[in-house]
């Protein structure tokens, strides 16, 4: 069996979008592959309770506050992460800029989602900056995770349109109800390969 452990820090609406999908589909029939884990690194990330909701098995929180450096937090949330045995690391609005060391340790098996069709907008704020910058279209994007930040080779985008009008809160909401078509559709296409 694959096991996919899921990271997030806030909602984890893209984490639920993977998890429903992976019920609907019965992907432990037809991809040999399970959600095993969701780990938060801010406790009472709302996303904790929703993967429970969900029937998660395991749904831990590794507080990086509680590290006094980046590579110190990214060594112990490797030693969670493997305890399951992980085939694929999804990160699912896990706001944390990882360290070469954890990113390498997972070469091949680490995936994001950046809302914004990269490599435009790698960073924070890319509705605003789309609209600023007078985007027509903005969207989303599925890649594998590499040492720099929102980079990787790509596993899949959508387009949303920009509307006349829109403020980032309306940009954004467009764009994640594409992020939840998306993201179990690259995680389960890239499940077949691994
Ligand atoms: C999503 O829009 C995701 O693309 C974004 O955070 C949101 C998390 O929402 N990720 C990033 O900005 C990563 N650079 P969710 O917790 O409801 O899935």
């Amino acid at each position: 069996m694959k096991n996919i452990v899921i990271l997030i820090s806030g909602g984890g609406s893209n984490m639920a979008a993977i998890v429903r999908t992976a019920q609907r589909e019965r992907w432990a029939d037809t991809l040999g592959a399970r959600v095993v884990a969701v780990i938060s690194n801010r406790p009472g990330a709302a996303g904790l309770g929703l993967a429970r909701e969900l029937g998660v098995v395991a749904t831990e929180t590794l507080d990086h506050k509680a590290f006094d450096s980046r590579e110190a937090f990214d060594a112990a949330l490797a030693e969670r992460i493997d305890q399951h045995a992980p085939a694929l690391v999804v990160l699912a609005g896990f706001m944390r800029i990882l360290t070469p060391g954890f990113v390498a340790h997972y070469a091949g098996r680490l995936v994001n989602i950046h809302p914004s069709l990269l490599p435009a907008f790698p960073g924070l704020h890319t509705h605003q900056r789309a609209i600023d910058a007078g985007c027509r279209f903005a969207g989303v994007t599925v890649h594998q995770v590499t040492a720099e930040l929102d980079h990787g080779p790509i596993l899949g985008q959508a387009v949303v349109p920009v509307l006349p009008g829109d403020t980032a809160d309306t940009l954004a909401a467009r764009t994640i109800t594409q992020e939840h078509i998306l993201y179990p559709r690259a995680v389960a296409e890239l499940l077949l390969k691994l």
